[in-house]
């Protein structure tokens, strides 16, 4: 078979956040598939980049005081390590907000515009007055308009699952300012995905772009028509302006996706690679982009779509995965199961982690659940207790009685046969991404290979006079099946191979499809390869990723208005507070929301109107403390001279809420 040309991608991070177990499920999987593309000898190439644009990031700089680029080099850094300590080797790691994005954005737009597939339209959207900038759904908060639930995001409501705009959103607030938001018109860029409709019925349908049940998701929304993309933001925002349209800028969505033709242009340019043999229209090299479940119709409509319209190749096809859950639940910051790659590294070998996820992977959409006690048994019974198991039982004798030499005779090539013939099943299945049934099949290996030592007996057989070649070829069988194993599980846990590797002394291990035994081969000393999972460490983990949540609280929505300018005291001194008596409280006439109120302010009585209506009845207001302000300049109304004004708070209706002061204070006294 000759060599394949393979481009793989992982969904690109957001870059106003950590990397957690969750984004891990992804890059794992992905890193497998393309690590066991490479000891195929597949010329495969893995590329990916930080998701650098939109509001979130904007305004997470602003909060820490920083620029955006700042923010997004901090973050990089902070991404790479953590890919590195788990072992996932992109071949390329960029940035969207690169020369190469920009560039690859505006080609792909202007070229969309010139094919007739950009319109404009004017639309109301909600807006922020105080920090003048529009709001995504996700920024303003508020009552939902169905079921009245306090606290919902302006797009859909928790409670009751309600869908609507947040237009609609009773008691909305902006989460950036705490003000209410007003709305306000602006011209939007509008990407029309139904120009593409029938493109995408045969693209979506053709085998092997799509998984089945993501297939059928697809058939759906197609048969349920196709809208405009808004592919437009207007200032501020943190993105690429586009060309043509001072002020406005790409939506995020539009240039995250060419993040992966950037990061692979960003490669060629590196190793002089040829950009338009991978993406242009008739590529025959394949394409496969990795990504969750929840971002479907990005990468299997406007994506293709958008390359389609650009005269690029599109994708080979789209994998999705479903979504982590830990011991069974969401993720949850108060159960301390929003675990983040960092505070993982910090306790936990990272190939436990890489190899459980292996071992519940399929190549379907369901999600995927780290229970803690499967893990560690998991890990331990597999990885420790069968495959290393088999290294350190066979080395042993090797090592001390023949000088760390394997014997020159296989003496069971039929097993050893077994083993190698598996290659095709397991290869099949990893290429499918079957790769928990592959671990399955590597572990059905192990456990044929412990037999053959348990049957065998070499502690026995060792304390047998004129059994030394006996022994030396059952240990030598045991390190060749340890190393067949090792070569399979190459792809899940690279590091432990590399070790393995340096103790079998032998060079990186290709796919080993026509392997041969070691014979007459000398190894290395026997370290321990692989210990097993300690208990109090997943405890330490979940502890500090509850601890995590106390440090990195979202802030809340503004329940309040925000607090005014500062004053000096002088400006407070000038307000001239007094305690009242509201002697008298009636109606006035043609008035829906006056009550007038006589008050007694110690030396005088003063006629005051007030806005309280709707909250009392003037019986209960007879007779009771209030403050008043007494040196408020008077204010004629319709119904009469205004000589003050009572303090009350609260947003109106039935809530307004008098002040009273506590008991004992007497009309007239100033409050300060
Ligand atoms: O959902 C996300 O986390 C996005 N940052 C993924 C982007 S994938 C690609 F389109 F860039
Ligand atoms: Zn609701």
């Amino acid at each position: 078979m000759s060599e394949r040309k393979i481009l793989v991608t992982s969904a690109l991070p957001y870059a106003n956040g950590s990397i957690h177990l969750g984004h891990l499920v992804e890059y794992i999987q992905t890193d497998i598939w393309v690590r066991f593309q490479k000891q195929r000898g597949n010329q495969c190439l893995y590329v990916c980049a930080d998701d650098t644009h939109g509001t979130p990031i904007m305004l997470r700089a602003d909060k820490e005081g920083i620029t955006p680029e700042q923010l997004i080099a901090k973050v990089e850094k902070e991404h790479l390590e953590d890919f590195d300590d788990f072992g996932v080797a992109f071949d390329n790691f960029h940035s969207t907000h690169s020369e190469e994005n920009k560039e690859c954005s505006c080609l792909i737009y202007t070229r969309l515009r010139d094919g007739g597939h950009i319109s404009k339209r004017t639309i109301t959207q909600a807006y922020d007055p105080v920090k003048n900038m529009f709001l995504p759904d996700r920024f303003i908060k508020g009552d939902c308009p169905k079921c009245g639930a306090k606290e919902q995001y302006g797009d859909n409501c928790e409670a009751c699952g309600a869908t609507y705009s947040p237009i609609e959103l009773k008691n909305a607030v902006s989460v950036v300012s705490g003000e209410k938001p007003i709305e306000k018109d602006s011209e939007h860029y509008f990407f029309n995905l139904a120009d593409f409709t029938e493109m995408l019925d045969s693209w979506t349908k053709a085998e092997d772009h799509l998984q089945p049940e993501v297939r059928n998701k697809m058939a759906e929304w197609l048969e349920n028509g196709l809208q405009q993309w808004d592919i437009s933001r207007d200032a501020p925002y943190f993105g690429f302006e586009i060309p043509d349209a001072p002020g406005k800028y790409f939506y995020v969505w539009l240039d995250a996706p060419i993040g992966y033709m950037a990061s692979f242009k960003n490669l060629c340019d590196k190793q002089g690679l040829d950009f338009d043999e991978y993406w242009g229209r008739d590529s025959d090299v394949e394409l496969y982009h990795f990504i969750g479940k929840d971002i479907i119709y990005f990468h299997a409509l406007f994506w293709p779509a958008m390359l389609s319209g650009a005269n690029f190749r599109t994708p080979s096809a789209v994998f999705s995965h479903g979504f982590l859950t830990v011991n069974g639940e969401k993720m949850s910051k108060s159960r301390g199961t929003f675990i983040k790659a960092r505070t993982y590294l910090e306790h936990l070998n990272p190939e436990y982690l890489r190899y459980y996820f292996a071992a519940k992977l399929t190549n379907g959409i369901d999600d995927l659940d780290l229970n803690f006690d499967d893990f560690s048994q998991r890990v331990n019974s597999d990885l420790v207790g069968k495959v290393v198991n088999i290294a350190s039982r066979s080395s042993g004798f090797i090592k001390k009685r023949f000088d760390g030499k394997l014997s020159a005779n296989c003496s069971e090539p039929e097993l050893f046969q077994h083993f190698v013939d598996a290659n095709a099943l397991i290869a099949e299945l990893y290429e499918n991404r079957e790769f928990g049934k592959a671990m399955r099949e590597i572990m059905a290996l192990a456990d044929k290979a412990n037999q053959y030592i348990d049957e065998k007996k070499p502690w026995l057989i060792a304390k047998e006079e004129g059994k030394d070649a006996e022994l030396h070829d059952i240990c030598s069988m045991g390190i060749n099946l340890f190393r067949m194993l090792i070569a399979y599980l190459k792809p899940v846990i690279p590091a432990l191979a590399e070790n393995a590797e340096s103790f079998l002394n032998i060079d990186i291990q290709a796919w080993p499809a026509d392997a041969k035994p070691l014979l007459d081969h000398e190894i290395k000393k026997f370290k321990p390869l692989m210990t097993r999972v300690e208990a109090d460490k997943i405890e330490a983990i979940i502890e500090a990723s509850k601890e995590h949540l106390e440090k990195i609280a979202e802030p809340a929505v503004k329940k309040c208005e925000p607090i005014a300018d500062t004053i000096e005291f002088d400006d407070f001194a000038k307000i001239d507070l007094r305690i009242a008596k509201i002697i008298k409280a009636e109606h006035v006439e043609g008035a829906d929301k006056l009550l007038q109120l006589t008050v007694d302010i110690g030396d005088e009585t003063r006629n005051v109107f007030a806005g309280i209506k709707s909250a009392y009845a003037p019986e209960e207001l007879e007779g009771k403390l209030t403050v008043v302000v007494a040196n408020l300049a008077p204010r004629k109304m319709r119904f009469g001279l205004s000589e003050g004004m009572v303090l009350a708070a609260g947003p109106g209706g039935k809530e307004i809420w008098v002040l009273n002061p506590d008991e004992g204070a007497q009309p007239g006294m100033r409050v300060k």
